[in-house]
């Protein structure tokens, strides 16, 4: 019935809204990459101004392409009028360049992050994180695409032109208002869109096509297919090619989890495929089955009156078209050899165990915990020793499933309630869906970067349960006696040092221009006040009488230019 109903207001919204060709995200590559973060407005609907964030664009940024071993700096300038941060979910990278919570973007300023790409060839993504606002600046629009390349890939006969063979596939549902504004933190997320999008077709090449997927909804999980049910290959999960590819005609892709997928369209010129959430297929007690919870006494507000829920919906149309002159035309029979740590390897066991604050019909409607805490800011839930191999348990007692993430590290799932992982799951991961009243335990290990001081987050990828709390984190601590992070903060144009420091912290400007004041802030963006000399070539903080930690420098220098840094408080 809900289905009928669908489909009628499917084809009644087809009336007012034709299809669109599907928005490509424009492309950065190199070894520097400039984000402007601002608010705009975007035209999701004709005769409507909405007003959305927007990187370097009205609605989503730019897809950035990195090459494995290149050192990249990202010159991120937040052009809000709210405090930001940028997270590179999935990337191996030091805590002070993960753009986590702590490493906030306060209106007006940059951010100068510089890492070595460590990871491997694979799909991943930006967005902002800051506490409590996740959900609020992605949905606006803050978010776009990274694609690592690396030299095992390389050596596949994969398509691998953006654009032409290989295509971006940012999968999100939205809310809007009638006057076309979008609604944030609202069970009616009826509107799906891709790349920004609504109601889109992609013709593609009569050839093999690479589609890199990603669920950048807040909470809505997808079972995806063809309508017909073609077969298509997954060949990458979040952090990593698999071993070869794995023949699906369904596959779920829950908030934060990426998959690269090859679809063989040879041989189907004039034909047209649509690729769909089959969600009625989706068992209760996930976000876009027809029962959200475990029971139907269990809701949300608003979500039952949600056609999308339970429902079978069209996501993208593809028309098929001549092939190219350089077409890959078959699916190789292999990829890569992943290579898992040992479970008898691991030094740790954790156990996380997910439950709703409130007990009985709201439960789902969260708030979440996880061991029984919330997101405090200024707790450490976990200390990790550096090199440190580990396996995580994570078991939801709450009545919905929960994607879990981690930052610095792509994990091996080990076992799915006793048993091994499908073979689309045993690649490398950073976001597993942990259905209700279920166990999943991956192993991982802590490598390469330490910092006694600077945490990575833990958390649930549904963006409304990580705002409210369901978030924690860990610091991965250095060898006795030595520094920390492998990769530290510098800016561009102002030097800080020692740093990390003693309590009296020099400012130098690289281009030695006259520092005319700082202005110091804690990582809850409060300022604090602060006494400085001015020397000749710099300035001195005095930095006494502030804890341990993470601090925000905002220098203004002579010419009027206000930079960002930070300085590390021993
Ligand atoms: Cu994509 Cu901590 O997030
Ligand atoms: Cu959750």
């Amino acid at each position: 019935m809900k289905r009928i109903t669908f489909f009628l207001s499917f084809f009644s919204l087809l009336l007012v809204k034709a299809q669109q060709p599907l928005a490509i995200p424009a492309v950065l590559s190199g070894t520097s990459f400039n984000l402007n973060v601002h608010d705009t407005t975007h035209v999701f609907y004709s005769g409507f101004t909405t007003l959305t964030y927007g990187i370097n664009a009205s609605y989503l940024g730019p897809t950035l392409i990195m090459n494995k071993g290149d050192s990249v700096s990202i010159n991120v300038n937040n052009f809000l009028m709210d405090t930001t941060t940028i997270h590179w979910h999935g990337m191996h990278v030091s805590a002070m360049n993960d753009g986590g919570p702590h490493n906030i973007i306060l209106p007006g300023a940059s951010w100068q992050p510089s890492f070595r790409v460590r990871d491997h060839a694979s799909t991943y993504w930006y967005h902002p994180h800051l506490h409590m606002m996740t959900n609020m600046h992605v949905t606006r629009g803050a978010a776009g695409m990274i694609i690592v390349r690396d030299s095992t890939e390389s050596l596949l006969n994969l398509p691998r032109t953006y654009g032409v063979d290989d295509y971006p596939l940012v999968i999100q549902s939205k809310c809007f208002d009638a006057s076309k504004q979008i609604q944030i933190n609202n069970a009616s997320d009826s509107v799906m869109m891709v790349n920004g999008t609504i109601n889109p077709f992609l013709n593609v090449s009569a050839q093999v096509i690479r589609f890199r997927v990603l669920n950048a909804s807040s909470e809505r999980v997808y079972q995806l297919g063809f309508q017909g049910n073609l077969t298509f290959h997954q060949i990458g999960t979040d952090g990593g090619l698999l071993d070869a590819p794995v023949a699906l005609t369904r596959l779920r892709l829950a908030p934060g989890e990426r998959a690269e997928i090859l679809v063989n369209f040879s041989g189907l010129n004039g034909q047209t495929f649509t690729l769909m959430s089959f969600a009625s297929e989706l068992p209760g007690a996930i976000y876009g089955a027809t029962q959200p919870g475990m029971g139907p006494g269990q809701t949300i507000t608003g979500y039952s009156q949600n056609p999308l829920n339970g429902a079978d919906f069209p996501i993208l149309q593809f028309n098929v078209t001549a092939p190219t002159s350089t077409a890959v035309i078959s699916i190789p029979s292999t990829l890569i050899t992943n290579t898992a740590w040992p479970v008898s390897s691991a030094n740790t066991t954790r156990t996380l165990t997910f439950s709703p604050v409130n007990m009985g019909p709201t439960a789902i409607q969260g708030p979440f915990l996880i061991n029984n805490t919330s997101f405090d800011t200024h707790a450490i839930n976990y200390s990790v020793p550096l090199n440190n191999t580990e396996i995580w348990t994570l078991t939801n007692q709450s009545p919905i499933a929960h994607p879990f993430h981690i930052h610095d590290v792509q994990f091996y799932i080990t076992e799915v309630n006793g048993a091994p992982p499908a073979a689309n799951l045993a690649g490398r991961k950073d976001v597993v869906l942990v259905p209700a009243m279920q166990t999943i335990k991956f192993i991982t290990r802590l490598e390469t970067f330490c910092d006694d001081s600077a945490s990575y987050m833990y958390h649930c990828h549904m963006l409304p349960h990580e705002d409210l709390g369901m978030m924690g984190q860990f610091v991965v601590t250095c060898p006795a006696g030595t520094g920390f992070a492998e990769e530290k903060f510098e800016h561009a144009s102002i030097k800080v040092f020692p740093n990390p420091g003693c309590r009296f912290v020099n400012l130098l400007s690289v281009n030695a221009e006259k520092i005319i004041s700082v202005r110091v802030y804690d990582n809850a963006g409060r300022e604090l006040s602060v006494n400085t000399t001015a020397e000749e070539s710099g300035l001195i903080v005095d930095m006494r009488d502030v804890e341990a930690g993470i601090y925000i420098l905002r220098v203004k220098t002579e010419s009027g230019e206000t930079n960002q840094t930070y300085v590390q408080v021993k």
